[in-house]
């Protein structure tokens, strides 16, 4: 047994929510093995969000968990139990800490992963409000990130969904960058968004596209976009540049439209570089040093009141059904957050 198994058998093991059948959600978590590896940290997660990409691999739904026996949840928060030698000196057992994985696992009692993942959580940011921020904020951060210059420094940006998890994240990071920002929604969270600073096109109007390029003088410098669509392409300006999250597609279809969505941004990208595919497991498996920085500015901004978090919608771990329908049809500005104890 190497050491993290023995730590975990010497606390009582760890509880994971565990997908056996996609469609399935389960009630609860039950009894699971940790991730093998003596370089790896535990910690014994507090609380965990639940979004749309937990909804769609519960699903079968989500093209990087193509199989079942899955155990959701991209992000996390908690306390550090353990560290490996090594560990760097800025992280301590006892001290709470955020993550965002490569890989789903976070719906679970206690997680192994490796220590350059762990962010601090700033003292006096409660716990449940540092979890609605790990996943969301980072992928709206390294998304805008990703646009040019001109979008970044007081350029017009178009955020897709500007009323949801990721959205509203984007278009708060997108202000204080001092850009000018448009989003999309519907009736559903346009009050939302226009709250957040966003001047709001309805999505489901045929012509919001048109309106979009006469407001701006002929289309956005950047666009944030999680539907796939085609159409927002016309959104964006001739040297400006379209950043994918998501490719839409209807519930029982996103996975082939993701991989339809990917397979073909690629390949436009030989003819076009403005457009290009953003996944935050990804750059978080390759870009540590990145993710980490993003994490932390998101965490010490919304400890000092300079972004809104959603309110966090809390059910305990043990209600795991409820808390996946309340993900499912989340209110503008909430966002659902599971509650976990030994
Ligand atoms: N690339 C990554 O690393 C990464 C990371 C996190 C999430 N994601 C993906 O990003 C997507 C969004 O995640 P989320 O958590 O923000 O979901 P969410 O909270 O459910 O928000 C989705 C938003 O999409 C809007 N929307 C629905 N149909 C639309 C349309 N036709 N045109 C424009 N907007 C539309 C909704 O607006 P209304 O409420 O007004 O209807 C809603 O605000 C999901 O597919 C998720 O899996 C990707």
């Amino acid at each position: 047994m190497n050491h993290v198994t023995c730590y975990l058998n010497e606390v009582g093991g760890r509880r994971a929510i565990r997908v056996d059948g996609f469609g399935v959600v389960p009630a609860a978590p039950v009894s699971a093995q940790a991730r093998r590896g003596a370089r790896r940290a535990v910690v014994r997660v507090t609380h965990a969000s639940v979004g749309a990409t937990d909804v769609a691999a519960i699903r079968g739904d989500y093209l990087l968990q193509p199989f079942p026996r899955l155990t959701p949840g991209y992000d996390l928060v908690g306390v550090v139990e353990h560290l490996p030698a090594g560990a760097p000196s800025h992280l301590s057992v006892g001290q709470r800490v955020a993550a965002v994985l490569p890989r789903m696992g976070a719906h679970a009692t206690r997680v192994a992963l490796a220590p350059s993942l762990l962010v601090p959580v700033p003292d006096g940011l409660a716990s449940a409000v540092a979890a609605t921020v790990p996943l969301d904020g980072v992928t709206a951060r390294l998304a805008l990130d990703a646009l040019p210059l001109d979008a970044r420094r007081g350029g017009s940006v178009l955020v897709q969904g500007a009323g949801g998890a990721v959205g509203s994240w984007a278009v708060q990071l997108a202000g204080a960058d001092g850009r000018e920002v448009y989003g999309t929604a519907s009736l559903r969270s346009r009050r939302h968004a226009e709250g957040l600073g966003a001047t709001v096109l309805d999505y489901d109007d045929p012509h919001w596209v048109e309106h979009l390029r006469d407001l701006t003088g002929g289309g956005v410098a950047g666009a944030v976009d999680q539907t796939g669509g085609r159409g927002v392409r016309d959104a964006v300006a001739r040297r400006g540049r379209l950043v994918r999250i998501a490719f839409g597609g209807a519930p029982g279809h996103q996975r082939r439209a993701t991989a339809t969505g990917v397979v073909t941004t690629l390949a436009r990208r030989y003819a076009d570089p403005r457009e290009l595919v953003c996944s935050v497991p990804l750059l978080v498996a390759t870009r540590r040093a990145v993710y980490r920085r993003a994490l932390a500015d998101l965490l010490d901004a919304v400890a000092a009141g300079d972004l809104i978090a959603p309110l966090p919608s809390l059910h305990p771990v043990e209600s795991y059904r409820e808390a996946v329908a309340d993900a499912a049809s989340a209110a503008a500005g909430t966002k659902t957050v599971l509650e976990l104890e030994d």
